[in-house]
């Protein structure tokens, strides 16, 4: 046990999820208001304002009105020390978000109730599956007309394939959207409509046991109508189990409407008590407690030049044990060094701040000279521990990438080569070729675009993308093997990747099983081990 138990065990460390749109930066506000840690709503996204000045490079997401860059909020409530990552919402940026998600401890699923589960949704849950995470549910908008509560879950159910356990129910949607039946204190909470911007309205708790007072609150018809709902729920529903929440396979599920701040005090108390504070870490020695006395944090993002002006680099890191102290040295495993991180910081919206001190569960940020990686691992000098790593996605887009102007071959190297450290893109190498011939891989196509901005932009370079027909990709594992004589497919390329590792590319995968006949012997993987 560590000295810093209190600290660590009151934080709690998530990441929301949804849809462009749901309602996960308004959500978002009104959680922060709650801790205090803003007086009006509407200050995290003051939408042209806040949140692009964090990366004034990414114009690409004011002209496609989508967010890419992921950042951390930290806040006081009710005790707990919170921290929310926000998750990139578009579609392309699923790697990015998977990484986010190593992060987090839980994910909060926003979702519009007049929508249902949407493309979004689906592909951000599968990535949440994969990692086994919590996943709370919030059903947002219900101040609008909303579908039926029960086809809503049914969708959740049949769409995600997670089992859902309704913590609380709507009384009434859209203009007749009167609060929230809690299951577990068998009482509504009825709210006064809150001006956008205010706190919280009037809230009214009325047991469902007291008729009298229930039909005065929300009328006759509603009234029936609940106990009705209550009943079929009871009957219907999973029951709530905590080891299935934790496990990542049944969704406790809220509602309510963020805008107007309908429901959501009242899921964060519980969504507080439910999920759990900083869990213990995988590493290739074991597993590490978060509450051990010795500091350990791994990186899960890079992300440059959010300050133009610096043209600095940022390396996100959660710290999975003990106590981030600044005055004191670290190890960065991975480099073997010994070293103090320079300028720690939390990153807020739209404002840094210069931190002194940090626990298990945290987020800081700290200047990187270009020494991280991805999935590198920081600890007390004396400490015996090495994360796993965080897989890299195959990518399944290609481009041929040349400057346009010869002259500015260096700054096109060190842009290209920056960008793919900072893990938005791969870039490979055509056997033998050294820097010559370079070939752009990314998971989504959307990336060759943030490619181009960013060379011109920060690097002031332009270039020509040229796409090739590639789709699959092939790490090769055998050690001993000649990659120069191995027989393929005419449509097969050798490359190698940023760390000189051999690698196939094929047009299809009826290729790359006649690659592995022709050559005996021959194991391919579809993910890069270091
Ligand atoms: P996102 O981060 O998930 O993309 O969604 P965001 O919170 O930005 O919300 C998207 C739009 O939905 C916003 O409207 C927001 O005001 C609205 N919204 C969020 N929650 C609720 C809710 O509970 N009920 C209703 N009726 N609307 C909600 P907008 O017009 O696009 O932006 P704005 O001009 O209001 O900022």
């Amino acid at each position: 046990m560590g000295s810093f138990d209190k600290e660590i065990n009151r934080r709690r460390t998530f990441a929301i999820i949804s849809h462009p749109d749901a309602g996960k930066t308004t959500l978002t506000e009104k959680f922060l208001l709650y801790g205090g840690a803003i007086n009006l709503a509407g200050s995290v996204k003051g939408k042209a304002t806040a949140r692009h000045a964090v990366s004034d490079w990414m114009e690409i997401e004011k002209e496609r009105g989508i967010s890419v860059t992921s950042s951390v909020l930290q806040f006081e409530y009710d005790g707990f020390c919170i921290n929310i990552l926000d998750t990139p919402g578009h579609q392309d940026f699923s790697e990015d978000t998977y990484r986010t998600l190593m992060a987090a401890d839980s994910a909060v699923m926003v979702i519009d109730a007049s929508k249902g589960v949407e493309a979004q949704t689906r592909k951000l849950f599968k990535v949440c599956a994969m990692r086994g995470i919590p996943i709370f549910t919030f059903i947002n908008k219900l101040d609008r007309d909303a579908n039926d509560t029960f086809e809503l879950l049914d969708d959740v159910e049949k769409e995600l394939g997670i089992a859902t356990c309704p913590i609380n129910w709507p009384i009434g949607s859209g203009k007749a959207f009167k609060g929230v039946f809690d299951r577990k204190s068998e009482s509504i909470y009825t709210y006064s409509d809150t001006q956008k911007g205010t706190k919280e309205g009037e809230t009214k708790i009325v047991s469902i046991h007291d008729e009298a007072a229930m039909k005065a609150e929300i009328g006759d018809e509603a009234e029936e109508k609940l106990l009705e709902e209550i009943e079929l729920l009871d009957g219907a529903s999973s029951e709530f189990d905590i080891d299935l929440v934790r496990a990542g396979k049944l969704t406790p599920v809220f509602f309510g409407s963020a805008l107007t701040n309908f429901g959501v005090e009242i899921f964060l108390k519980h969504f507080l008590e439910m999920t759990t504070s900083p869990l213990p870490r995988k590493s290739e020695e074991g597993t590490v407690e978060p509450t051990e006395d010795d500091f350990s944090a791994f990186v899960f993002k890079i992300q440059a030049n959010m300050n133009k002006a610096h043209r600095d680099r940022i390396a996100f890191m959660r710290i999975c044990s003990g106590k981030f102290d600044a005055e004191k040295e670290v190890r960065h495993v991975q480099g073997n060094k010994v070293m103090r991180l320079s300028q720690p910081q939390q990153i807020m919206a739209d404002e840094r701040k210069i931190l002194s001190e940090a626990y298990a569960g945290d987020i800081i940020g700290v200047f990187d000279p270009g020494i991280f990686s991805i999935g590198d691992t920081v600890c007390a000098p004396k400490m015996k521990v090495k994360y796993e790593g965080i897989p890299t996605f195959a990518p399944e887009h290609f481009a041929r990438v040349r400057q346009i102007d010869t002259m500015k071959r260096k700054q096109f190297i060190k842009g290209i080569t920056q960008i793919a450290q900072e893990g938005a893109i791969q870039i490979f190498q055509e056997l033998n070729t050294g820097m010559e011939e370079i070939i752009v891989g990314v998971v989504g196509v959307l990336q060759f675009d943030v490619l181009k901005y960013r060379l011109e932009n920060e690097y002031n370079v332009e270039i020509r993308l040229d796409m090739l027909p590639y789709e699959h990709i092939r790490w090769i594992e055998n050690k001993d093997i000649d990659v120069a004589k191995l027989t393929g497919t005419s449509d097969m390329k050798k490359v190698t990747d940023l760390k000189g590792r051999p690698l196939l590319l094929f047009v299809n995968s009826w290729s790359i099983q006649m690659t592995i006949e022709r050559n005996n012997g021959l194991v391919l993987t579809e993910f890069s081990r270091d």
